[in-house]
């Protein structure tokens, strides 16, 4: 096993809760990549092409999140566990479903897994206000953007 090396920049309490905040958050963003993938492949309907291609975007930002998350953890001395079955085991994400699925479920699907993902960034950010503040202001960030995307998601619905 390699010895650690990296200087923690938290101790204690903050550098434990820090990383258990970032690791739940991860494995959520790791299968919201995943499951965005799997609706953009399967989609069909007539809004077929602008939500396939909505949903890459959606990707793009997800994934970049999760290396961010995952390079912060590193960043605190810790190792990041991103395997996949680590995310089946622990993900708090509802499945999608097997199968085609109609444009307009899809991004109703969608949606709510955005409305799950950020309302556990959400917690996040309030535990790591008081144990870490950059932490935060990373999380913050990543919140914004899905917030952003869950919008222009739910727009369609209505
Ligand atoms: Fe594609």
């Amino acid at each position: 096993m390699a010895t650690q090396t990296t200087a923690t920049v938290l101790t204690g309490q903050n550098q434990q809760k820090t990383v258990e905040s970032l690791q739940r958050n991860l494995l959520d963003l790791l299968n919201l990549g995943l499951q965005l993938k799997q609706v953009h492949w399967n989609l069909r309907g007539p809004h077929f092409r602008p939500v396939h291609l909505q949903l890459d975007e959606i990707v793009a930002d997800a994934r970049d999140a999760s290396d961010e998350v995952a390079e912060r953890i590193a960043t605190l001395g810790e190792p990041a566990d991103g395997r996949a079955a680590t995310i089946a085991e622990n993900s708090t994400l509802d499945a999608v479903p097997e199968g085609l699925i109609r444009d307009e479920d899809g991004v109703s699907l969608m949606c709510d897994r955005l409305v799950a993902v950020s309302s556990r960034l959400r917690a996040a950010i309030d535990t790591t206000d008081k144990t870490d503040q950059v932490t935060q202001d990373l999380l913050i960030g990543i919140c914004g953007k899905l917030e952003k995307h869950m919008w222009m998601l739910r727009s369609q619905l209505e």
